[in-house]
């Protein structure tokens, strides 16, 4: 089970920058009290364990069996399948079949080079988008499409979109070419899309099991309601966040995982932290880390820098391979310390010498720990981040599911690529673009 050390934000261990136990728990507790209220239909993302998963398994099975497998999605629809590929399958393209693309940032380079190393034949194309509108997946799409048409290849087996049960131009196409479509939950937003077929196909394509992924989810979702906060780190993890903002304006997260394989949930929460907290003037910005390469990056700034962080640390108390450090060149000292240790020994030694490193320096510092990497640790993981994450966001007192925000960008880039209804926003471009620029 998840556990987590919030020993280093208390004011007994790093002074006027830490908070206290009392505040800590009744914020907590008030957490729990809101959340157990469900005050949104989105919160249907905490029962995800209960999904019916045949359909993708089946689905999943046949793809298997090709060569290549391309997902066509962004932000929420492509994080999390990234996450699951790079922490359970790590360097999958270079051991297995199908070899695996996440494209999702339109970038022409990159979609070329892809176009070069497939062999379309063998190609399945996961088009995942819950609201089936959104640009750079839509445009992905259509190349796909065309080529898929041009070389008299049949759609139906080409393609498989995830996207709403109903509603959205992939389901409408879907209907309209029979096109497997798998179903992301009316409810289920994209950033907490990840334990639905967003990310719980590719799971089976690359052979690890949903199953295990939800399993993981289901302790979380239990724990996340408990009324006893010492019990309760999912709780206590959003009031800290929560408190160390608002009491302590300490405005950014840094996210610090000590392992290669959890590098893109880094990016994962990143998103999920920003786009469901930054709203109304609050939130915190979150930062992806990765230990211990940051140490030799950004630990500076977080020792002696602005007064502005927290650093949430990852650790992993066992990795698959512990990797023996020979034990050479005796009479050098620099090397002959290191002999006889593992490196799996010198990544927790160097996590915890930094966590201790910065509370001797009052910076306030909490850690989660997970036993190992598997897909169960993992669900458990996307679980505790998530629920954290709508937590903080009803302590703050804002909807957790929404992204004002990212709209007007969306609706001048509709307008400038002469999309219909959207004139006015055209119009606006055209006139920014007019507009005198001052450049040097
Ligand atoms: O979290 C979100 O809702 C967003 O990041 C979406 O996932 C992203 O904008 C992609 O949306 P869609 O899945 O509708 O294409």
């Amino acid at each position: 089970m998840i556990r987590l050390d919030f020993s280093n934000v208390l004011s007994d261990e790093i002074g006027h920058n830490g908070l206290s136990l009392d505040d800590i728990q009744s914020h907590a507790l008030r957490a729990v009290s809101i959340f157990s209220r469900k005050p949104y239909k989105e919160f249907d993302f905490v029962d995800l364990h209960n999904q019916n998963l045949d359909e993708l398994k089946e689905i999943g099975k046949k793809v298997r069996e090709k060569d290549y497998f391309i997902i066509l999605g962004i932000g929420g629809s492509a994080l999390g399948p990234k996450v699951i590929l790079e922490a359970l399958s790590p360097l999958h393209n270079l051991k297995e079949k199908p070899r695996v693309f996440i494209y999702d940032n339109v970038d022409p380079v990159t979609l070329r080079n892809i176009i070069e190393v497939i062999n379309l034949k063998k190609t399945v194309i996961n088009v995942i988008s819950k609201s089936g509108a959104t640009s750079e997946t839509l445009a992905s799409f259509l190349i796909f499409w065309r080529m898929i048409k041009d070389r008299k290849l049949n759609v139906r087996e080409h393609f498989v979109f995830t996207t709403d049960p109903d509603r959205g131009n992939l389901r409408t196409i879907a209907q309209e070419y029979g096109i497997p479509a798998l179903t992301i939950p009316k409810n289920i937003v994209g950033r907490y899309s990840v334990l639905t077929p967003v990310g719980l196909f590719l799971s089976e394509v690359v052979g690890v099991k949903a199953e295990e992924l939800l399993r993981g989810a289901k302790e979380i979702s239990k724990m996340a309601f408990n009324e006893n906060i010492n019990e309760n780190p999912v709780a206590t993890l959003s009031s800290v966040l929560y408190l160390m903002d608002t009491m302590k304006k300490r405005k950014i997260v840094v996210f610090l995982p000590y392992s290669d394989r959890l590098k893109t949930l880094s990016e994962w929460f990143s998103q999920l932290w920003a786009e469901s907290l930054g709203k109304d003037g609050r939130g915190t910005t979150p930062y992806p880390s990765l230990g211990t390469t940051d140490q030799h990056s950004q630990l500076q700034i977080w020792m002696e820098g602005p007064e502005d962080k927290v650093i949430l640390f990852l650790s992993i108390e066992r990795h698959e391979y512990q990797e023996e450090i020979p034990e050479e060149f005796h009479d050098i000292e620099g090397l002959r310390f290191l002999g006889g240790h593992t490196l799996e020994e010198l990544l927790n030694t160097e996590q915890l010498a930094t966590e201790m490193a910065l509370t001797t320096n009052r910076k306030p510092n909490l850690k989660i720990i997970i036993p190992k990497i598997d897909a169960y640790n993992l669900g458990q993981l996307f679980q505790f981040l998530q629920i954290t994450t709508c937590m903080t966001g009803l302590l703050y007192g804002i909807n957790p599911f929404n992204q004002p925000g990212v709209e007007l960008g969306k609706r001048l880039t509709y307008g400038a690529m002469g999309k219909r209804g959207f004139e006015s926003e055209g119009q606006e471009v055209k006139n920014y673009l007019k507009k005198q620029r001052f450049m040097v």
